[in-house]
């Protein structure tokens, strides 16, 4: 299939003096808050999307509790409030030569990649969601790293990885790589990776893929090992119309979304299984200073370089007490409840990664777990009949020891003694690409 003609995305009218920064995924969770914070900084931003997430959320019956225009609308909003230009290219990384075209057409100084299927429950549904995630997400980036070579060999790619490619090993997990003495030889390797989902592996795959083009052609490269984002806002975000997504399903949804809707909806916080899992998490403002700082102190060419992006680590029943403390001072008392894990995961284990790189590139954290759920508790009062119209999805459908979840999925039944999800009200409801 040959891509449409491009046409270079218009420059700003106002100085730029950042870089130009490519970034794919653009209508997503995180790549709205980048684009939005980078032009905040005088870099000139191009986005690629083809709003498959937009499309998989709907899929799995659900939708973001924030509602998220159409893309033109989304730029049209910059444009009125920010006074700022965002170019952008509607299509799909898995073509080639749309992606060649771009890169020719836009020629970046960084591309910030975050176009990929992110949900591990969703790679796990059954053998079609673990083809699609892993064939889409290795093809895009290989697809990327081949452009990149031919057109734009200097450019800089950060590549979102995440966290959850190291697992949960029963030792301190390094950035990315670490020395290692055995049988009375020395050497620094890629630290072992030992994924939880088949969606987390192709990110482990994707890892090796960028550090093995980074040596091959000198492409320099930031692999950017992304702990869970949490918040809706950031300082760029101040109107509604710049709202990013707030996933709360089973399949979209992070632990903390889930538990914040399902204290809004008066159900109970459920932690999977015993709740000791740990993880690293990072406020969405706080992501995205890292992303900066990755775009503006680029890696030297042939450098592959690994930065463990998070914050702190907390277990999922600490995030339910603290969801359910905050909860408290909205009138609202949840309980918690421990359902069967729907996932094969030690649910109690040692935890603590190092996270020093991107302090010493200049990083500080500016944002408390704590506060944050207390903004998204005032956010979601306004969206609550988004919640309400959707309450069903919340609660685990995919089990991760099955090889078919599709059933689940399809049976998962209203639970709400309210009946089947409600049309929202009039001027809550959604137009047709409504996410
Ligand atoms: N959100 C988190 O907490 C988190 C944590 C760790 C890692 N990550 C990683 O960060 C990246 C971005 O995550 P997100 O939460 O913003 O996800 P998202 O799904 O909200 O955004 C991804 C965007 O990329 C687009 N996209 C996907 N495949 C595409 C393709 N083939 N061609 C063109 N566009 C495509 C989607 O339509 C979507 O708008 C992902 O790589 C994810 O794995 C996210």
């Amino acid at each position: 299939m040959r891509a449409p003609l491009l046409k270079a995305s218009p420059p700003h009218g106002d100085g730029v003096t950042g870089g130009k920064v490519l970034i794919t995924g653009i209508d997503g969770y995180s790549g709205w808050p980048l684009a939005l914070h980078l032009l905040a900084r005088g870099h000139e931003v191009v986005g690629v999307d083809n709003f498959v997430t937009r499309k998989r959320v709907r899929e799995v019956g659900s939708w973001s509790a924030t509602p998220i225009p159409p893309f033109a609308r989304r730029q049209a909003a910059v444009k009125a409030l920010l006074g700022k230009e965002i170019g952008f290219h509607r299509g799909d990384l898995a073509n080639f030569e749309f992606v060649r075209r771009v890169l020719e057409v836009e020629r970046p100084e960084t591309i910030v990649h975050l176009a990929e299927q992110r949900s591990a429950p969703y790679s796990m549904i059954d053998v079609h969601h673990a083809v699609d995630t892993q064939v889409g997400n290795l093809t895009g980036t290989l697809h990327l790293l081949y452009a990149m070579r031919e057109i734009v060999p200097s450019a800089h790619l950060v590549k979102m990885g995440t966290m959850g490619e190291y697992g949960t090993p029963n030792v301190d997990i390094p950035e990315g790589f670490f020395e290692i003495d055995y049988r009375g030889r020395q050497d620094r390797l890629p630290f072992p990776r030992q994924a939880g989902s088949w969606y987390h592996w192709s990110k482990v795959f994707d890892s090796g893929d960028v550090m093995f083009a980074s040596r091959i052609w000198k492409l320099r490269a930031t692999d950017v090992m992304q702990g869970v984002i949490y918040g809706i806002r950031t300082p760029e975000i101040a109107d509604d119309r710049l709202l990013t997504r707030f996933d709360f399903d089973e399949t979209w949804g992070t632990s903390l979304n889930r538990f914040i809707a399902q204290a809004v909806l008066g159900l109970p916080i459920t932690p999977y299984g015993r709740g000791d899992q740990r993880r690293g998490f990072i406020a969405l403002e706080d992501s995205m200073q890292s992303l900066r700082i990755a775009v503006e102190q680029p890696a030297a060419a042939g450098e592959y370089r690994v930065l463990n992006q998070f914050d702190a680590a907390y277990s999922v029943n600490e995030l339910a007490e603290l969801t359910a403390r905050v909860a408290g001072e909205f009138g609202l008392r949840p309980t918690i409840e421990h359902p069967p894990n729907p996932r094969t995961e030690a649910e109690a284990h040692y935890y603590h990664p190092i996270h020093d790189q991107l302090a010493t590139l200049g990083y500080r954290r500016t944002r408390e777990l704590e506060d944050v759920v207390r903004v998204i508790f005032r956010d979601l009062q306004r969206f609550r009949r988004r919640l309400e119209a959707r309450r069903h999805v919340v609660m685990p459908a995919v089990q991760w020891g099955s090889t078919d979840s599709r059933h689940a999925l399809a049976a998962r039944a209203p639970s709400s003694p309210a009946g089947p999800p409600t049309v929202p009200p009039a001027d809550d409801r959604p137009e047709h690409s409504l996410a």
